[in-house]
């Protein structure tokens, strides 16, 4: 029995140590009742959004929905808590001084938000989590185990804003939620941006992090921050383990560091850089630039990667606009796009891999004996804007769940679904919520 009894901790042990999941404390999605003013706040990449929704309960919907997006000064993303969080306040208060008549605050209650804080979060309930670590190029150590909600709320009280966060959710959960106020059909939630991460819907008594009681619905959202899976099966290149070596987070995030959006340009440069040091691809002198971390970003590189003149002209200018590199010729420009090319696709087929996962693990990659659709809810900008990159994901995907399977799957851009995500979660969990009932 007790030989038994440890395979099985064992197991669940290694289970564990591959995986890197959080518990959400949302048991429950949008069920299209929710009703009145919500605020949402989205801090996740270089840029964070601030959102106002009217929602009208069942018949209604969302009745007007406003939103703003405001990019992060670099130097705040290494600075301090306080400046951080001041700074977000202090642009959430000028988005809310210009709130129009359309929107209705009922008489005597206080604004209410859902704050999408898309990092690794130790969630203690609905509305607070301390931070576990900084991801995506943010690095701010006194921030690390502080609760992120009364970061936010002392910075919202500096700012003389009276207003209560109801919920903290991550970016994937908020993706989650908004998808599925859409569309039933939604199971999961896949972020590909500036980092990567997904979410999905898991019966609770099949968690065994959960030690509370098993909510209502029985389920409970997993948030499941895949961007930090590593294993020895991922196929790491040199370029990525310099990458990760000289990296803020060294060791941590290797899913991530191989697919998304912060990484790609990064990566294709590392590559370049070693052409030109070992086979003179842009001449004799290895160009400045090229040495400088970050400097070609993803959009640059999905902007070579997309060129169909006849003459690469686009690659040409661009290598000359953000690395100063001049003159290349036709050869040495159907290189880079070459080099794009390699990268991208290996990033998209690993992010199918891990989508394919998550549909195993809902038992969604075996024909159903009922037709039902899988929804994945998708965001971030990668996917949106690299189009081989996200043709690339979804041809994996095909070739992996075979024809008659993907057939029935779709993945569907959900545009800031985050955004409203987190404010229908501020609804559900509002601290109003018993007196309307
Ligand atoms: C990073 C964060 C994660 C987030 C993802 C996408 O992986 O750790 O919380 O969901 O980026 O934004």
């Amino acid at each position: 029995r007790h030989g038994r009894r440890d395979a099985r901790r064992a197991r669940l042990r290694g289970r564990q140590q591959a995986r890197d999941d959080h518990i959400s404390y949302v048991d429950s999605l949008p069920s299209g009742q929710e009703k009145g003013l919500f605020y949402a706040l989205d801090l996740g990449g270089t840029n964070f959004r601030v959102l106002r929704v009217q929602l009208g309960g069942k018949e209604g919907r969302v009745v007007k929905q406003e939103c703003d997006e405001i990019s992060i000064p670099a130097h705040l993303m290494t600075g301090t808590s306080q400046e951080l969080f001041d700074f977000i306040a202090a642009a959430l208060a000028k988005f809310v001084a210009s709130e129009g008549e359309d929107f209705h605050l009922l008489e005597g209650r206080q604004r209410e938000l859902g704050f999408t804080f898309s990092f690794p979060v130790k969630q203690s309930s609905i509305a607070s989590g301390t931070l576990i670590k900084w991801t995506k190029g943010f690095s701010i150590d006194e921030t690390v185990g502080a609760d992120v909600v009364a970061e936010l709320s002392s910075a919202l009280d500096r700012q003389g804003l009276d207003m209560k966060v109801t919920a903290l959710v991550n970016d994937t959960i908020g993706t989650l939620a908004g998808g599925r106020y859409d569309d039933n059909d939604v199971v999961a939630a896949v972020i590909l941006g500036t980092g990567t991460n997904a979410a999905y819907v898991e019966r609770a008594n099949a968690i065994p992090k959960w030690h509370g009681l098993l909510p209502k619905s029985g389920d409970m959202v997993i948030n499941m921050e895949w961007g930090n899976f590593r294993s020895s099966h991922l196929p790491l290149t040199e370029f990525d383990q310099a990458l990760d070596a000289e990296s803020l987070n060294p060791g941590e995030q290797i899913y991530e560091k191989l697919i998304s959006g912060m990484y790609l340009g990064e990566i294709v440069r590392r590559v370049l850089l070693k052409m030109t040091e070992e086979a003179s691809l842009f001449g004799d002198d290895i160009p400045p630039k090229l040495k400088i971390p970050f400097i070609l970003r993803t959009p640059h590189m999905s902007m070579m990667h997309h060129d169909t003149s006849p003459d690469l002209r686009t690659v040409g200018a661009k290598l000359k606009d953000v690395l100063g590199i001049q003159g290349t010729s036709l050869k040495t420009r159907r290189l880079v796009v070459d080099v794009c090319d390699i990268v991208a696709k290996r990033g998209a087929r690993l992010a199918a891999a891990g989508i394919h996962g998550v549909l195993k693990k809902l038992g969604r990659d075996i024909p159903g004996s009922d037709k039902h659709r899988t929804v994945i809810a998708m965001d971030g900008g990668l996917y949106e804007h690299y189009t081989i990159f996200s043709e690339t994901l979804e041809n994996t995907l095909r070739e992996m769940l075979g024809e008659e399977v993907s057939s029935s799957v779709v993945i569907k851009l959900a545009n800031d679904g985050s955004g409203i995500g987190a404010a229908l979660l501020a609804a559900a969990h509002s601290q109003y919520l018993e007196a309307e009932v």
